[in-house]
């Protein structure tokens, strides 16, 4: 019994350590990768309304990468152990969310104000942290 339990236990752990995230960009990398490209789209949204939905759909998914991308900066190896770090990234989660919704409903006025939180998220994060 004692034996089958530590068999399982062990097996658990295997199974656990494989299925571990793992950090593989870093912080800049995500930068250049994830968040500048589909931050961008957003923004450009003041200069170039989508008109099609098409162009609402790229939004829309877009706001996923941005909003996931948030998510990735809060992991073990990436992240700077301190609140405001963390604050500052579930920002980017919770504002990528409301794009995604924004671009779901297809209201540009939303969409447009939520352009200005994630700018806003984006430099008080750097205020702090890009030196
Ligand atoms: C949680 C904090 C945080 C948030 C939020 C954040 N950044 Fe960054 N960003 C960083 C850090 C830290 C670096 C520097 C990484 C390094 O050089 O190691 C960086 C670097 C950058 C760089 C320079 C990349 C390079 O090549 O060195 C750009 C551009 C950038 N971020 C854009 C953005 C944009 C756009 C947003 C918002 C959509 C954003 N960042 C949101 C922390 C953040």
């Amino acid at each position: 019994m004692r034996i089958t339990g530590l068999i399982l236990l062990g097996s658990l752990a295997a199974v656990q350590q494989q299925g571990a995230y793992k950090p593989v960009a870093t912080n800049a990398q995500l930068m250049t990768t994830l968040i500048i490209p589909s931050s961008d789209a957003i923004f450009d949204v003041s200069v170039n309304p989508p008109k099609t939905d098409e162009a609402w759909a790229n939004l829309e998914n877009q706001s996923l990468i941005l909003a996931e991308s948030g998510n990735l900066l809060m992991m073990d190896g990436r992240a700077v152990a301190e609140t405001l770090w963390m604050e500052e990234s579930r920002g980017l989660v919770d504002s990528g969310e409301d794009a995604f919704k924004a671009a779901k409903a297809k209201d540009l006025k939303r969409m447009l104000e939520v352009g200005e939180d994630i700018l806003a998220t984006c430099a008080r994060c750097h205020y702090q942290y890009l030196k």
